[in-house]
């Protein structure tokens, strides 16, 4: 069962219980009922308050207004309040100039103080109509509830077997992979869904009748609704990825924007395999920086794709994207390279597509990009290069390709030194990383960061990095040694730090005394 309809099964439960409760409270519903019934004459007469007011005005007669009242208690519009809300700030105001009457004039009239208070009385009805939004869940009828979800619909759609649900419950349905009708088992001929504006307005009229707010279309968490209008408009969008140069940009454009503020957008682009590869279309492998400003648009408008999880997948598996990726992380604007890099730490999400990036070869321009330094561009490469080697094949591409000397130095720079202690701490599982490390001046480097640097996390990464290359190699022990001698670096850390980093600390303290005991008993 899918996970979604174990969470409805399970609403269903609570419904169930809500409805005894609804039974349990049925007496005093019926109580409710009478009361509104009553209060029927209290409209009556504010009906012909107000409108005899105006009627004086434009010469309407009152038996004509007796006549329209009848009419509407017939027709049961009257049955509870007509537009009830709307009428709520009228009411005030009548009451205001009631009430400023009643306290200006020395001799006011007494019927206004019977006004007055009629006024409140209806005002009071108005707002328990108001607060009644929990509609007793049996009395709703059963055409109005989406046989998923059981509640009353919001957006009502027809199915291609004729069957109506609410849109964001059925959309999900489908999105779940399921190719039936839920109620008939029907297999569908097509998934697309149609507004069914009898239905909407039928609930709409219904809940006007008893002031009850129009359920709002429910959205359904990132997985937001799709339309047919937008999936129309993306497959116009993508067609002009195949036409002229001028189409491609304003498409391009268009693209980039929609995706950044569409959740649903982007979310239209797992409905079907084509519509990645029809969107990078004008980029040609190789040649993908020819149009810079066009490059960017798509590039950054796979950025925003990628966000969502049903993308990652189907973008990554696509043998075009990620060398058109790499590609334009290597060239382009500096938000191509960026967003380029950007779009590879999220795809980079799954474990699979961490494989399929590392194999083809994104780590040396990302490494690169990093190097080149430029402030947009190095927190996406190093996210990215982070995420990529949390996979032990990419480790050791990134070591291969010079991850090492670069962030070493970069940190040695003081340059987003936490991000890059967090990846070097990473590679330093990677013997050859370590080896590089110590001939690179790492040591000493590491030290430094610990004595003074008031981050507790960059401390942990930098005790975590020098015990594994205290373990891996004696010959910088000395190092070591002197720092803790003439700082006590070690030691203050092993009392202040981290738990892990005391732990680190410790462990490579004991080490220097037993070696140093051993020395001594020599
Ligand atoms: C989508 O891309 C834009 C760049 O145009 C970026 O600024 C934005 O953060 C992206 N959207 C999300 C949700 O990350
Ligand atoms: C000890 O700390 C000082 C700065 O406070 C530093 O210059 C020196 O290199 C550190 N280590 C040794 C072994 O002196």
């Amino acid at each position: 069962m899918p996970f979604s309809l174990c969470i409805e099964r399970k609403n269903f439960g609570f419904r169930e219980r809500e409805r005894n409760q609804n039974k349990r409270n049925c007496k005093k519903e019926r109580k409710k009922e009478t009361r509104t019934d009553e209060s029927h004459k209290t409209y009556y007469f504010l009906f012909s308050v107000f409108f005899t007011h105006k009627s004086h005005l434009i010469g309407f007669s009152f038996s004509f207004l007796l006549h329209s009242f009848f009419l509407m208690a017939k027709s049961g519009v009257l049955e509870t309040i007509p537009c009830a809300v709307t009428k709520a700030t009228e009411l005030k105001k009548e009451l205001e100039k009631l009430v400023k009457a009643i306290l200006d004039e020395e001799d006011y009239r007494v019927e206004a103080t019977d006004e007055a208070m009629r006024v409140l009385s209806v005002l009071k009805e108005l707002k328990f109509k108001k607060s009644l939004k929990m509609v007793d869940d049996t009395v709703v009828p059963e055409e109005f509830k989406c046989p998923i979800s059981r509640e009353i619909m919001g957006d009502p759609v027809v199915l291609a077997t004729g069957q109506t649900y609410d849109l964001p419950f059925i959309q999900r349905w489908l999105n779940e992979g399921h190719r039936t009708c839920p109620q008939t088992q029907q297999v569908l001929s097509h998934t697309i869904l149609t507004p069914n504006h009898l239905v909407r307005e039928m609930i709409s009229q219904w809940c006007k009748e008893r002031g009850i707010e129009l359920p709002k279309p429910v959205k359904d968490g990132d997985d937001e609704v799709r339309t047919d209008a937008d999936r129309g408009h993306l497959k116009s969008l993508l067609e002009k990825m195949s036409s002229s140069l001028s189409d491609q940009k304003e498409a391009a454009k268009e693209l980039r924007l929609l995706t950044k503020r569409m959740p649903s957008f982007r979310a239209l682009f797992s409905d079907s395999t084509d519509a990645i590869p029809k969107l990078l279309n004008p980029l040609s492998p190789g040649r993908a920086n020819t149009h810079p400003d066009l490059q960017e648009d798509l590039i950054t408008t796979v950025l925003n794709l990628s966000i969502h999880d049903n993308n990652k997948r189907l973008a990554a598996e696509n043998p075009l994207v990620i060398p058109l990726l790499v590609e334009s992380v290597k060239s382009g604007t500096i938000e191509t390279r960026s967003n380029a890099a950007a779009a590879i730490f999220s795809l980079s999400a799954l474990d699979s597509n961490k494989l399929i990036i590392g194999k083809s070869g994104a780590l040396k321009p990302l490494i690169d990009l990093l190097e080149e330094g430029h402030p947009l561009a190095m927190k996406d490469a190093a996210s990215a290069i982070f995420n990529l080697c949390l996979v032990l094949e990419n480790k050791g591409r990134a070591v291969r390709e010079g991850a090492v000397r670069v962030i070493l130095k970069k940190i040695m720079d003081c340059i987003f030194v936490d991000e890059l202690l967090a990846i070097l701490a990473m590679l330093a599982s990677h013997q050859k990383a370590l080896e590089e490390m110590g001939e690179l001046g790492a040591v000493h480097c590491l030290l430094g960061i610990i004595r003074e640097s008031s981050s507790e996390r960059n401390k942990e990464n930098c005790v975590a990095i020098l015990h594994t290359i205290c373990l891996n190699d004696y010959s910088k022990w000395r190092d070591i040694r002197e720092e803790e001698n003439a700082n006590g670096t070690l030691s203050r850390l092993a009392e202040s730090g981290t738990s892990r980093a005391k732990r680190k600390a410790n462990s490579i303290l004991e080490r220097l005394n037993r070696a140093a005991s051993l020395t001594h008993t020599a």
